[in-house]
């Protein structure tokens, strides 16, 4: 275990439609901290959404964005990062997240989250003739990723406040106590 690690902001990884917008919003209100989408940040800085991005751009046009906006979270403090579902699964960007932050993961099985996200149309990684298989390869694939997290919270059965209280409790026993550096181990599951 490297020397202990700085915790100043919080940030949430998972598959999409996880809810960790919703989860991000509201914890950043409990910490009084500032909140932060990794996708509407890009947007913003892109001036144009993520379907064009990846329409005029291709995927690795949009993954060199969310590159650089890991490059630049290093400065930031007193955030919550809900992140989107793919920026987490290149171990890099992890890797360097865990640098200032901790990172949660929260979990849901592709079952439920093709129930949450088939009536959302702005995903184009789900604009495939059969986005349930989709989702089901794309979680098999970054599943070993996602899992090098500091934390697992289950969603399955819980409320976005419930799952926000389990965050909040992992964020402030991890401050207080801070958790080991960059080798990989088993997060904690919750
Ligand atoms: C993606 C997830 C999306 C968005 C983009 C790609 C992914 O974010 O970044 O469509 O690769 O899983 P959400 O997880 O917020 O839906």
């Amino acid at each position: 275990m490297s020397a202990d690690r700085n915790i100043d902001n919080l940030a949430l990884i998972g598959f999409m439609g996880v809810g960790k917008s919703a989860v991000g919003r509201l914890a950043a209100m409990h910490l009084r901290f500032d909140f932060v989408d990794t996708d509407d940040l890009i947007e913003k800085r892109a001036g144009k959404s993520i379907a064009r991005i990846f329409a005029e751009d291709g995927e690795p046009g949009f993954r060199e964005m969310e590159r650089q906006l890991v490059a630049d979270m290093a400065g930031w403090r007193q955030r919550v990062i809900a992140t989107g579902g793919g920026l987490a699964a290149n171990p890099a960007n992890l890797q360097a997240m865990k640098q200032h932050a901790l990172v949660v993961c929260l979990w849901a099985t592709a079952e439920a989250i093709f129930a949450r996200v088939r009536s959302q149309a702005h995903r184009p990684l789900l604009h495939g003739p059969d986005p349930q298989a989709k989702i089901r390869a794309l979680l098999e694939e970054r599943a070993p990723v996602y899992k090098q997290a500091d934390v697992l919270v289950n969603t399955a059965y819980r409320s976005v406040p419930e799952v926000v209280q389990q965050v909040l409790h992992q964020f402030n026993s991890a401050r207080q106590r801070p958790v080991g550096g960059d080798k990989p181990h088993a997060p904690a599951r919750h």
